[in-house]
């Protein structure tokens, strides 16, 4: 994995209205990288927009639902126009829901799967013939730690984000050979409006009321790790705590976890 300089960048983010997506962004322009933001809220995308004018990167704000097709498209395509091409494509919209999987619906499941891993996972199909012209290119997708430990009542998004983790595995060694990089950034518990904007809370898991990091750290840790060329990271040290406990005793996480079922 290639080290490589923030500044002069350019960088697409999505998801980048509000949380980790917002605080990647505003990092990044700090580093003086220029940045395509894509969002589905224009007005915040328009304040993302203001909040850069004092920051030495600049910002292009692209507002759509990253599941069309078309607006994955515009979003590279802007990229190219504004800045002369994308060096580095993030994968950070993602949406949740809570409650147990046999009572919710055939459409939660596909709706968490469009958004968190088929609109990634196209977004990079889309973005790959520039990225491959890009500067040091590198494909940062934002995972979860759940999407290496499966929890109750999250089923859905558990799924997505495994297969996320999966597809970046994949691409990182089919990739390699273009010397296009792939970085997961699986972030723990963060505060941010995640639950807020969740299609569905039927249930309330006692973590929910838990310590969490703040979105700048998670985003710090994020961007450090685009230009250290780090190729996986758990920002949060509970998250870390979690992710080797499930890999050194999975059957004693399993026995923690069925309580909440
Ligand atoms: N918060 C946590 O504890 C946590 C932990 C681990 C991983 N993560 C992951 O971190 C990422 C960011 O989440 P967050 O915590 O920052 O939550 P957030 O504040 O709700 O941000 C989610 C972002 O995704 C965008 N988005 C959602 N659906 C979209 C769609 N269909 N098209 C375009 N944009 C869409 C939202 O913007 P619009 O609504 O304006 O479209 C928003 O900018 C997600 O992938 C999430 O799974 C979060």
């Amino acid at each position: 994995m290639a080290k490589r300089t923030i500044a002069g960048s350019r960088v697409l983010v999505t998801g980048a209205s509000s949380g980790i997506g917002r605080e990647i962004a505003l990092e990044l322009g700090r580093h003086g990288a220029d940045v395509v933001a894509v969002a589905r809220t224009a007005d915040k995308l328009a304040k993302l927009a203001d909040d850069f004018q004092s920051l030495p990167g600049r910002c292009e704000v692209v507002a759509g639902d990253v599941t069309d097709d078309a607006l994955r498209h515009e979003a590279v395509r802007r990229a190219t126009e504004a800045f002369g091409g994308l060096d580095v494509l993030i994968n950070n919209a993602g949406i949740g829901a809570l409650g147990p999987f046999e009572t919710a619906t055939a459409e939660r499941l596909r709706k968490i799967m469009d958004v968190n891993f088929f609109a990634a996972a196209e977004m990079i199909r889309v973005a790959l013939p520039t990225l491959k012209h890009g500067r040091r290119p590198a494909i940062v997708n934002v995972t979860s730690i759940l999407g290496s430990v499966g929890i109750p009542q999250s089923s859905e998004y558990c799924a997505s984000k495994f297969a996320l983790e999966a597809l970046s595995q994949s691409l990182r060694a089919e990739l390699f050979r273009h010397g296009v990089d792939v970085l997961v950034v699986a972030p723990g518990s963060t505060e941010t409006e995640f639950f807020d904007h969740a299609l569905e809370m039927t249930a309330h898991p006692p973590w929910l009321d838990s310590k969490r990091t703040s979105a700048a750290d998670v985003a710090r840790a994020a961007v450090n790790a685009i230009a250290r060329g780090k190729r996986s990271i758990v920002p949060n040290f509970r998250g870390r705590l979690m992710c080797w406990a499930q890999r050194i005793c999975p059957g004693l996480v399993d026995l923690a976890l069925r309580r909440y079922g």
